[in-house]
C-alpha cells in the first residue's frame, strides 16, 4: 500500500481498473504484493479473482492503470509465474500416470531443444520432491484422492522455477482434511522457495494460518492487508455493499450477513452454477486450460 515502489515488489498494480461485458470489475485498484508473500484471495463469488489472476498473466487487457510483476510489465506466457487455473475438472476420470500427467505441463521451450527432455525430466523430478509426490508418480490419476490431485497440479505450477504462484481456488471440492494439507504444501513450498503466492479460496478459515495477507476484492474494489486490517466490519461493507459482520469464535472468523454466513452463501450459489467458468472456447472432453491455452501458454495441462 506505500507509495514506493521497490525491487521487493513482486506485484504491483496500480489504478488498475478491468472490465468485462463493459462492466468494471476492478475499479481503480492499487496494491502491492511483496517478494515471499502468501496472499489469501478472497471475495464474494464474482468479485473478480479469477479476472485479476488472468490480467496478471496478460489474458486481459487492462482498461486502466499498469501492473509489475516482478518489476516488469505483464506479458502473456511469463516463465516467473506459475498457474493453476479454476477449472480443473475430468481429472478423475484419467488414467495417466502422475509423473506423465505433470510432464505434460513441461513446455520444452525453456530449455531449448537438444537438451529439453533430460532437462524436463530433471525439473519434474525437482517438483515432485518439492511436492513430496513421489510416491504417486507411477499411479494413474484416476486411483489418486483429489488431495493428491492437488499436489500434482501443484507440481506442474512449479516447472520452469516461477517466481510467483496464482493459485485459484485451490480447495474447492476437497474435504476440510485435505483443503488443510494443501494449504500446509503450498506454505511449506512457498517458504522454501521463497516464492509469492496468490491462493483464491471461497472461505478465510482454512487459510488462516497461513496467510501473511488477505486481498479482499469486492464492489470492484481491492483491499490488501492483515487479517486484522481488512476483515473488519467497516472494509467489508464496503467490499459487499451491505452491511456485514464479523464474529470469531475459537480462532476462527466468520463473515456474516444478518445471520447468515456469507462464505456458504457463495458456495452454495456456486455449486448450482456452471456459470461464467466456461465462457472460454472449453472442450469439456480433456481437462482444464485448453481455453487459457489458446490463448497464452499459462496453462498446464493437455
Ligand atoms: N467473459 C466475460 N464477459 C462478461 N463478464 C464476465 C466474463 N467472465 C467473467 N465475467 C464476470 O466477471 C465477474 C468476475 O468474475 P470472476 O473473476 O470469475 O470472479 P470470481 O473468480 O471472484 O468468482 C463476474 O461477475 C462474472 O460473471
Ligand atoms: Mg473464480
Amino acid at each position: 500500500m506505500s507509495g514506493v515502489s521497490s525491487i521487493n515488489d513482486a506485484l504491483r498494480v496500480e489504478h488498475v481498473t478491468l472490465e468485462l461485458g463493459g462492466r468494471a470489475i476492478l475499479n481503480d485498484a492499487s496494491f502491492t504484493v511483496q517478494t515471499g508473500e502468501f496472499i489469501g484471495v478472497l471475495g464474494p463469488n464474482g468479485a473478480g479473482k479469477t479476472t485479476l489472476m488472468r490480467a496478471l498473466l496478460g489474458l486481459l487487457p487492462l482498461t486502466g492503470g499498469s501492473i509489475r510483476v516482478n518489476g516488469e510489465a505483464v506479458v502473456r506466457g511469463n516463465p516467473s509465474i506459475g498457474y493453476m487455473p479454476q477449472i480443473r475438472s475430468g481429472l478423475a476420470g484419467r488414467r495417466v500416470r502422475g509423473r506423465d500427467f505433470v510432464a505434460m505441463a513441461a513446455d520444452g521451450h525453456h530449455w531449448g531443444l537438444p537438451h529439453a527432455s533430460a532437462a524436463i525430466r530433471a525439473d519434474v523430478d525437482r517438483v515432485l520432491d518439492l511436492v513430496d509426490a513421489h510416491a504417486l508418480a507411477a499411479r494413474p490419476l484416476s486411483e489418486l484422492s483429489g488431495g493428491e490431485r492437488q499436489r500434482l497440479l501443484l507440481a506442474q505450477c512449479l516447472l520452469g522455477n516461477p517466481k510467483v504462484l496464482l493459485l485459484d481456488e485451490p480447495l474447492i471440492s476437497l474435504d476440510p482434511r485435505h483443503q488443510t494439507g494443501v494449504v500446509d504444501l503450498v506454505r511449506r513450498v512457498q517458504r522454501e522457495l521463497n516464492i509469492t503466492v496468490l491462493f483464491s479460496a471461497h472461505e478465510l478459515n482454512p487459510l488462516l494460518n497461513s496467510l501473511d495477507r488477505v486481498l479482499y476484492l469486492g464492489n470492484g474494489r481491492a483491499a490488501l492487508g492483515t487479517v486484522d486490517e481488512v476483515i473488519t466490519k467497516p472494509v467489508l461493507s464496503q467490499l459487499y455493499g451491505s452491511p456485514i459482520d464479523v464474529m470469531r469464535v475459537n480462532g476462527r472468523i466468520f463473515v456474516m450477513s444478518g445471520d447468515v454466513e456469507i462464505e456458504k452463501l457463495d458456495h452454495a450459489h456456486e455449486e448450482g452454477d456452471d456459470g461464467h467458468e466456461h465462457e472460454h472456447e472449453h472442450d469439456h472432453g480433456h481437462d482444464h486450460g485448453h481455453g487459457h491455452k489458446a490463448k497464452g501458454k499459462h496453462t498446464h495441462n493437455v
